[in-house]
């Protein structure tokens, strides 16, 4: 009986990894150009903390994580409540007063599987720490728009204010007495949410739910004058900085530990899956979890559902490996000398392929044409005795002779400079 994978984690094979290794190259080298460092944190983390993070009436927390509960650890659902911990753990703040990070890797959460959304997912994180300024949202918001610009991918933005420990609660309240009149007319998860987790009833997917949130009291007019000011200079950056943006009222983010500024880049792309990447400020985040009164911002952006994407929206082929030359060894004789060739070609840097069977060229070449080869250099026994060799140019199909002359290593030598010169 075969064994396959768990559903809801998915292998990512040879034919898609050269668009993963594309969209972390593209994520590593703007995050860099932010002055962004990598930071890398263990799967593994002490149950506790995505408790005070994220908080105990999320759906995160209260049904989507993979917790060994008699250790007390999880493994994480996302990145931000890890970075937080190695943050204040390692005092990062002393070296740096403000702190910019990003990490790519692996999350876990246990949702229902579907396109563009999995057990086993990866998320791009990118998170500054320490900086209060609206100018600083702005400039986070336009690092995720570059990253989509230069992937090619058309994404949409939009941007809300949830407010601060000053401005929320009242508007929670105010939201509550709004919800209880309708109660009935909403579904059962909202009902429930009512009184536990208020807020994401405003973002309920279900028509009669957004129906009746429609005449809900906004946030925007709850806010503090200082969260107002913070989200009118926010919106004036992002204009600076020419980042087209919506403002979305209804967008309440699935995590607790979100206060002013919160985001999200939506495609209509994906299907249900609209979110390609999300994120906002938490400024009492670090403190709730014992360290300084700092504040941050951050956002994750799915690695499944911008490949997807770049998929749907841009038919860029993924890069893939070529090889430079593929090594057709035909004879009983060359088969020794060809394959400590390949070795001494691939020390020096060369992607080298070789083939062991000693098959028919016909054979061979076809192997070549599956590795991508760019050249294929022809060696049977007859012309390894005249110290000459065929090389191929895989692309226009033009043959000619190539002297294998001297030594070993200067043949190899005499190889890389030809691949080098036809390189250019
Ligand atoms: P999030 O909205 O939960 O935020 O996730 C961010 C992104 O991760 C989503 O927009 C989506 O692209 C991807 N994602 C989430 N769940 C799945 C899934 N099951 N399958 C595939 N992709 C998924 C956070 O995680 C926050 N930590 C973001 C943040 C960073 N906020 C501040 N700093």
């Amino acid at each position: 009986m075969k064994i396959q994978a768990i559903n809801g984690f998915k292998d990512i094979l040879p034919d898609s990894v050269g668009r993963w290794q594309l969209i972390e190259q593209r994520a590593r080298d703007i995050f860099e150009r932010f002055g962004l460092q990598e930071i890398r944190m263990p799967i593994l983390e002490k149950t506790e903390l995505f408790v005070r993070s994220i908080g105990e009436a999320t759906d995160v927390v209260e049904k989507e994580m993979y917790t060994f509960a008699d250790k007390g650890i999880t493994m994480r659902p996302e990145a931000t409540a890890s970075i937080m911990r190695a943050f204040i753990e390692h005092g990062l703040h002393v070296q740096q007063p403000v702190q910019r990070l990003y990490t790519i890797g692996p999350m876990f959460r246990h949702e229902r599987p579907q396109m563009g959304r999995l057990r086993q997912f990866h998320q791009l994180d990118a998170e500054i720490i320490g900086a209060v300024e609206p100018r600083i949202d702005a400039e986070l918001i336009a690092m995720g728009q570059m990253l989509m610009d230069e992937l090619d991918l058309t994404v949409s933005l939009e941007l809300n204010s949830l407010g601060c420990p000053e401005c929320r609660p009242p508007f929670k309240t105010a939201l509550v007495a709004f919800l209880e009149q309708s109660i009935e007319g909403l579904c059962e998860d909202c009902k429930r949410r009512t009184h536990t987790n208020p807020l994401r009833v405003l973002d309920c997917k279900k028509p009669h739910c957004r129906a009746l949130v429609q005449d809900a009291p906004s946030m925007l007019d709850a806010l503090c004058p200082e969260c107002d000011h913070h989200f009118r200079e926010v919106q004036t950056a992002l204009q600076a900085l020419q980042i087209p943006f919506q403002i979305n009222r209804f967008m309440v983010r699935g995590l607790d530990y979100y206060t002013r500024t919160t985001f999200e880049f939506l495609t209509t792309d994906l299907g249900a899956q609209a979110a390609v990447g999300a994120g906002g400020r938490y400024d009492g985040l670090i403190q709730s979890l014992g360290g300084p009164a700092l504040s941050g911002i951050g956002f994750a952006m799915g690695l499944e559902r911008i490949a997807l994407l770049m998929e749907q929206q841009a038919d860029s082929q993924p890069a893939g490996t070529v090889m430079d030359i593929f090594l057709a060894a035909l004879g009983s004789d060359t088969l020794g000398p060809c394959s400590l060739l390949a070795h001494l070609l691939r020390k020096a840097g060369i992607k080298a392929a070789i083939d062991y069977s000693g098959r028919s060229l016909k054979a061979q070449l076809k192997q070549a044409g599956r590795v991508r080869a760019r050249f294929t250099l022809i060696v049977g026994d007859e012309e390894w005795a005249r110290q000459e060799g065929i090389l191929r140019n895989m692309h226009t199909q033009e043959q000619q002779p190539f002297a294998l002359s001297g030594s070993l290593e200067q043949q190899c030598l005499q190889l890389l400079q030809c691949l080098k010169t036809t390189t250019k």
